[in-house]
């Protein structure tokens, strides 16, 4: 697997029963043997706070950077909140953004899957 591509899944939901959560499951599962996935825990990523952010990023925070750092591909699975983002995926975006100008969201190919049981949202 040295030489496979990498991806991070970044899953917007905490719910137990979230729908998201399975549907990442199905992407990752596909990808076995083809990608080598990362799939940080978004659950214990701190609010973001820019005098938290001079200290130093959390090891949650790190541990999220990395994958992406490494990863070719970002595959966002999340709800949809009163027709936006919702917190946990917007959090991970903002942290995700940082260092400004050098964040490692630049030049990945992202995704976005958004999973809800509504016919029209999401
Ligand atoms: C605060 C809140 C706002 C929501 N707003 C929307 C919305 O704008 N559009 C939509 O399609 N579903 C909305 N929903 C329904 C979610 O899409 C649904 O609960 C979904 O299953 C959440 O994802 P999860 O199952 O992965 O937790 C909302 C749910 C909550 C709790």
């Amino acid at each position: 697997m040295g030489d496979s591509p990498r991806l991070t899944i970044l899953v917007g939901s905490l719910r137990v029963g979230s729908f998201n959560q399975p549907a990442a499951q199905v992407a990752a599962d596909h990808l076995a043997g083809k990608a080598v996935v990362s799939w940080p825990d978004l659950s214990s990523v701190p609010f973001f706070n820019q005098d938290g952010e001079a200290l130093g990023d959390p090891s949650s925070v790190l541990t999220m950077k990395e994958a992406v750092c490494a990863s070719q591909t970002v595959l966002f699975f999340t709800p949809e909140y009163n027709s936006g983002i919702p917190a946990v995926t917007k959090n991970a975006v903002d942290w995700l953004s940082r260092p400004f100008g050098n964040s490692c969201l630049t030049d990945r190919i992202v995704g976005v899957a958004a999973v809800g049981p509504s016919s029209s949202g999401a």
